[in-house]
């Protein structure tokens, strides 16, 4: 078997394509989405995604603002940046590049967040909104999964669904979007006894571990839909969690770079949309 290649690249510009058109109606209707970006240190990896972000708001027709701070800014700093954007009308969205200096506590941050303005969907009340169904933002890359496995027909009703990894930002949403579309859902970490057989199982595979080529073929059932969250850099190559030998096995494979990573970014773009549709009425 030679898996379908998932393509993200493909989806995610006909999802931005379908953006554009809606950004453009609001904005001539008065309202033009607006997303503001913070960085903060040189983290390599941070720079590109928020480079690729910026550049998603111009495809999309969107307003972005950038702020690129020091490693040493001070957390008290960051909070008053992060109140002052939430007071901003032109603002929609805000976005605080992840993970932040160690001096700096991600949840003081994400909460001053205010939560209709919280596209990375992480504050802890869109957290909670998430858990029990009723939610105005996906979390971004759970939710570029969501589409692909939609665009590929791939139901996850009653299917067995495996998860490895239990970040607040993919493992713990994915599963709980598979677990709202019927799938049955087991959350695999680092502690997991017997991990190969229990990903065996899975007829739809998430891959977010954060270690290149970690799924090998042997881990994976034949026909299974794998999706690869993985974006590691091995000698300057970008690479995913699953080893693309397991292409020889699955049904259908999410290929690193094209596959989840775009995908990502576009329901960022989706979030602050719709929190500019928000906004407007
Ligand atoms: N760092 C890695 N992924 C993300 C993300 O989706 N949002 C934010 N804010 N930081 C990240």
């Amino acid at each position: 078997m030679s898996a379908v290649l998932m393509d993200g690249k493909a989806l995610s510009a006909k999802v931005r394509g379908e953006i554009l058109e809606k950004a453009r109606a609001l904005t001539a209707a008065g309202t033009r989405p607006g997303l503001a970006v913070i960085l903060v240190g040189e983290d390599p990896a941070s720079q590109v995604y928020v480079r690729n972000k910026e550049k998603a708001c111009a495809e999309c027709g969107f307003y972005s603002e950038k702020y690129v701070l020091p490693a040493e800014t001070s957390q008290q700093a960051l909070l008053e940046l992060v109140e002052e954007l939430g007071r901003n009308p032109s603002i929609h969205g805000i976005l605080c590049q992840l993970p932040l200096p160690a001096h700096i506590s991600e949840q003081a941050v994400i909460a001053a967040i205010p939560p209709e303005k919280d596209v990375d969907a992480f504050h802890p009340a869109n957290v909670g909104h998430i858990m029990i169904g009723d939610f105005d933002f996906l979390p971004c890359t759970p939710a570029g999964v969501m589409e692909l496995l939609d665009a590929y027909g791939i139901d996850p009703k009653g299917k067995r669904c495996v998860v490895i990894g239990r970040s607040n930002i993919v493992g713990k949403p994915m599963a709980m979007l598979l677990l709202h579309r019927h799938g049955t859902v087991t959350i695999c970490h680092s502690r997991t006894q017997g991990l190969a057989d229990i990903c065996r199982e899975a007829d739809i595979l998430v891959a977010a571990v954060g270690r290149a080529h970690f799924v090998t073929p042997d881990m994976v059932k034949p026909g299974a839909a794998v999706i690869d969250v993985g974006m590691n850099r091995v000698d300057g190559k970008l690479c995913g969690d699953v080893d693309p030998a397991a292409a020889a096995v699955a049904g259908y494979l999410t290929p690193v770079p094209g596959g989840v990573g775009p995908m990502t970014i576009t329901m960022l773009m989706k979030n602050t949309l719709r929190a500019a549709e928000k906004a407007a009425r």
